[in-house]
């Protein structure tokens, strides 16, 4: 018999949230239900989602991170399904196909001159687990440094080396030797690495919980510390790599050369999951110093042909389509239009930003009246007054957001670097409505601020 995915999905078309709810995760859909984002996409094209009914929804969120491209890139269409046309001896593994290698020399023209090795994975978690492993065993060192507040993934390497604490509270014990700084602080960083015992530092450049970036010379000083102490730097771009930031990595806004890189998201072109560590080749060959350990760290699907081909079809339309500039240029539009209203809107207390990821923080008001709907919600639950901004951005003005973590007032954008000034326009207008209704209290807005209470009430 034959099988035909379309005809399966046409028939079982608007189950979507029952399937879930009975068997996956049925807490996701109580919440896209309490927040009313529980849509039936039914097809995703650039910028856009489009659901059921034909309406279009502008996606600031870019499934995390992931659609650099915008959705159904043709270029990466086109490369995924000659890939599979060509019946390509995927994964023979006692073998050297040739995409792996292409890929990591396309990956590693971008990177530092000191960087000249590549290894793939599967996500970003496991480019941060394959690089907790290498710093390790090549500086025989086992304490591990982070930041409050990072995020590295949720498996339990990178988790030990996560400091959003919603996501390790139950989960102890964590690895051992891993340890937190505050994000920013450079004596606290000095503190930790003084006795001389520090595999690695890592880092986030822009931290992507919060959307917190640096304090000026931050990273130079990290660099300077960590060479004096013989501590690697890995940086983690998996959220902030490939241009999202206006520069192809983060860090290149500070001018240091980080040990290691940790990529993933992006690197997708939004179809088949990828993770890759670029590393020095000095640490690189500490790890793989024999040929018995020619297979010590890996994994069974890391170089796989698809997740390959989108990679390169990813680096070829960000270099084609000039969309690291793109990002850059949109970014300052986006930064220009959105950082006045911090000053004309008494929520918003910043706007802050690079390239096209941007955090937009509210705060408590000094109006007294407006003191009140804002002590209502967060009294109810912290963080709760973002929602009062990103749910009626959809519901009203069919714009995807999210709040940028737990218990936090920030919203974080991600579009995708494809936009242009149409979208900027479109979210700038709709932003600055919402915003304006949110300073008329009573008012609409706050009938649903009320509802919004009553649940995170019934919640708890
Ligand atoms: C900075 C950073 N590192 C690591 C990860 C984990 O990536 P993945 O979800 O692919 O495991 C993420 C995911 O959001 C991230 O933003």
């Amino acid at each position: 018999m034959s099988f035909d995915i379309l005809k399966e999905i046409a028939k079982r078309r608007g189950e979507n949230y029952r399937l879930h709810k009975e068997y996956l995760n049925a807490q996701l859909v109580r919440v896209l239900n309490t927040i009313g984002y529980d849509r039936f996409y039914e097809r995703g094209e650039g910028a856009y989602l489009i659901d059921r009914h034909g309406d279009r929804y502008l996606d600031f969120l870019s499934g995390f991170g992931v659609f650099a491209l915008g959705r159904s890139h043709p270029v990466v269409k086109k490369a995924l399904s000659d890939i599979l046309e060509a019946d390509l001896p995927a994964l023979v593994q006692l073998d050297c196909a040739l995409l792996p290698g292409m890929l990591g020399e396309a990956l590693l023209a971008k990177a530092p001159p000191s960087i000249k090795r590549c290894f793939f994975a599967n996500s970003g978690t496991e480019a941060i687990e394959a690089a907790i492993k290498f710093v390790r065993y090549a500086t025989g060192r086992s304490r591990i440094l982070y930041c409050d507040n990072s995020y590295h993934g949720l498996s339990y390497g990178s988790l030990s080396i996560s400091g959003a604490k919603e996501f390790r509270q139950g989960f102890e014990p964590f690895l051992p030797d891993c340890e937190a700084v505050p994000f920013g602080d450079i004596d606290a960083l000095k503190k930790a690495l003084v006795n001389g015992d520090v595999a690695a530092f890592f880092f986030e450049p822009i931290q992507g919980k919060g959307v917190n970036l640096p304090p000026e010379g931050y990273f130079r000083e990290v660099q300077q510390l960590c060479r004096q102490y013989d501590t690697l730097m890995v940086a983690d771009e998996v959220q902030t790599g490939l241009g999202r930031t206006g520069k192809f990595f983060a860090f290149e806004h500070w001018g240091i050369e980080p040990d290691l890189i940790a990529l993933a998201k992006a690197l997708s072109g939004g179809y088949i999951p990828i993770g890759a560590v670029l590393c020095r080749e000095d640490i690189f060959s500490k790890v793989f110093h024999r040929m018995d350990r020619a297979l010590v760290h890996g994994s069974t699907f890391g170089k796989n042909p698809l997740a390959m081909a989108v990679g390169l079809a990813t680096l070829h339309v960000l270099e084609e389509e000039k969309l690291v500039k793109n990002a850059a240029n949109m970014g300052d539009l986006l930064m220009a239009a959105l950082q006045p209203l911090a000053e004309k809107y008494d929520f918003l207390y910043e706007v802050r930003s690079k390239g096209l990821m941007i955090g937009l923080e509210f705060r408590s008001p000094r109006s007294l009246k407006l003191k009140i709907g804002w002590t209502m919600l967060e009294t109810a639950q912290k963080g709760l007054f973002s929602q009062l901004i990103t749910v009626p951005l959809f519901q009203r003005y069919r714009i995807l957001t999210q709040v940028a973590g737990n218990n936090m007032n920030v919203i974080k954008l991600l579009p995708p670097l494809i936009i242009t000034q149409q979208e900027v326009n479109t979210f700038v207008n709709a932003f600055e409505d919402v915003l304006a209704d949110c300073h008329r209290y009573p008012g609409t807005i706050w009938d649903f601020g009320s509802t919004l209470v009553k649940q995170a009430m019934k919640k708890s």
